[in-house]
Parts: structure tokens; sequence; C-alpha cells
């Protein structure tokens, strides 16, 4: 098992890079880009998810075809090694089309249903998070290792929203957080701003319902970091349902599942 993590684990972030650069040759010439919607207006996608997730499954069944896959644009095809790889080729496609950077590749790898490995590549700011399981996890080579002393106090909250679900709640949410002293930022990438709580930059990261391709690296990040994250649930079909996320530094874990609910 050790041997095959290690393997994946080089692998995941090979891919990573190279789909990043896929991505960001997209994105650098986006106006030339059909955007499609799926579930409503603000829910958008095109070629460039498609492409990059072709890609990456093309890397992966090259290199284990035994392995299961499972992403955002193309769904899940069962694998039988124990491994699954659960990647969103463009987690921010919303900032993505409308030319903000903050968009990134994630890739996550369960191994017999646990996350063991999660890679995140944010192509416009060339930054490479990866973890993997009891080897800790770094933002381009550098540890990253939580810091106690930081509260929703005293450093900042990412809150995501879908337009699909509960948006009524986030309101809430962000009406109490500010009451407890906290404020927060949304960038548009949830993935990314998940790698941003590993990163000690955010204190915390909630949304109401994320999908696991959407999650699972960050959780592995933050995990490594030292951090918490609230079960997602992987087993069979729960696997490609949503939850709700959150995840945070040792500092704000209480009072970020007192105000989430959680
Ligand atoms: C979305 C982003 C967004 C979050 C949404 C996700 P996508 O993923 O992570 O920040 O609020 O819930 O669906 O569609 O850009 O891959
Ligand atoms: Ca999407
Ligand atoms: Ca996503
Ligand atoms: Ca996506």
């Amino acid at each position: 098992m050790t041997h095959d993590l290690d393997t994946r684990f080089a692998l995941a972030q090979t891919i990573a890079r190279t789909a990043g650069a896929v991505a960001r040759d997209y994105f650098d010439r986006r106006e030339t880009l059909v955007i499609e919607t799926k579930r409503d207006a603000q829910d958008v996608v095109s070629i460039a998810d498609r492409e990059v997730e072709n890609l990456i499954r093309a890397a992966v069944a090259d290199a284990h075809p035994d392995d299961g896959f499972l992403g955002e644009e193309y769904g899940l095809a069962a694998g039988n090694s124990g491994y699954t790889w659960v990647v969103d080729p463009i987690d921010g496609t919303s900032p993505f089309v409308n030319g903000m950077p903050n968009w990134c590749v994630s890739i996550a790898v369960l191994f017999d249903s646990k996350p063991v490995i999660g890679v995140i590549y944010a192509p416009c700011f060339e930054e490479l998070y990866a973890a993997a399981a009891g080897r800790g996890a770094v933002l381009n080579g550098r540890v990253l290792t939580l810091d106690p002393s930081r509260t929703i106090r005293n450093a900042v909250t990412g809150i995501g929203a879908n337009n699909y679900v509960t948006p009524a709640f986030v309101g809430k949410m962000v009406e109490t957080l500010m009451d407890a002293g906290g404020n927060f930022i949304r960038n548009g990438s949830g993935a990314l701003m998940l790698a941003y709580v590993a990163a000690g930059r955010l204190v915390g990261y909630y949304e109401p319902y994320m999908h696991a391709w959407d999650c699972l690296a960050g959780y592995c990040l933050v995990t490594e970091a030292g951090g918490w994250h609230h079960p997602f649930p992987v087993e069979g079909e729960q696997l490609t349902r949503g939850a709700p996320v959150l995840a945070a530094a040792p500092g704000a874990v209480d009072d970020l599942r007192r105000i989430a609910g959680i």
C-alpha cells in the first residue's frame, strides 16, 4: 500500500500541473469559449472543464487501469484496486469564465473509502498544494502547519454558496458569524478556499452543500496540516451525492460548528 500510495501521490501532482497548464491555456483565450449552463444560469461549464477532465481520466486509466474514477463532468467509473480518484477538473468555473484567477484543478484519491491523497493546483498563482495520509501537507514544497491561536475573531472565514441548495441559510450564517466578531470571504472556488484553510490563510470554510469532487482534496490537505473537517459520506452511492462542508483550524472548530449547526 505504501509504495502504491507514493506512486499515485507523485502521479496526482504531475497530472495536476499538466491539466492546470491546459486549463490555463483555455483561460488565456476564454473569449472564444462557448459558455453553457447546468442547473441554473449561475452554474456554468465549457469545453475547458470537459477536456481537462478527459485528460486526467486518460492519464489515470493509462497508469492505473483498475482504479475507480469520479469526475464532475462525466461521473463515476468503478474500479477494483481499492483506489478511487475523485476529480474536479476546474473548480471555480464561474471565476474562470469571468476572467478571475481564483480557480484550480482538484484531485483526491480514496483508498478503501478513506481520502489518502489531496492535490490542488492553482495555475494563475503557480501554487501546488499536496498532502498524503501520514505524510503532511505542503504548498510548493513548504510544510503547512496550522496555528492554534487563530480564531474566527482574529482571522477570516470562507463561506461558499450555490443557488440551488439552502441559500437562505448562508445569509443566516454570515449574520451569526459577524455577530460573533468574525468576517467572511468568498472567492468562487470552494476547493481553493479549503486549500487556503490548510495554508492558514482562512481559519475555516463552510458551504451548506458540495460534492465529493469539490471538497475531498481540500479535506485531506486540512487534516494533514492539523485541522478538522466535518465527516463527508463516501460509502457506495453516497460518494456521488452532496453533503454540508465545514473545515477549520483548531482554534475555530467549536465556534464554526456552533455557527453552522453541525
Ligand atoms: C463550485 C465552486 C463554488 C461553490 C459551488 C461549487 P465548480 O464548483 O466550488 O465555489 O460555491 O458549490 O459547485 O462548479 O466551479 O466546479
Ligand atoms: Ca461545475
Ligand atoms: Ca467544484
Ligand atoms: Ca468543476
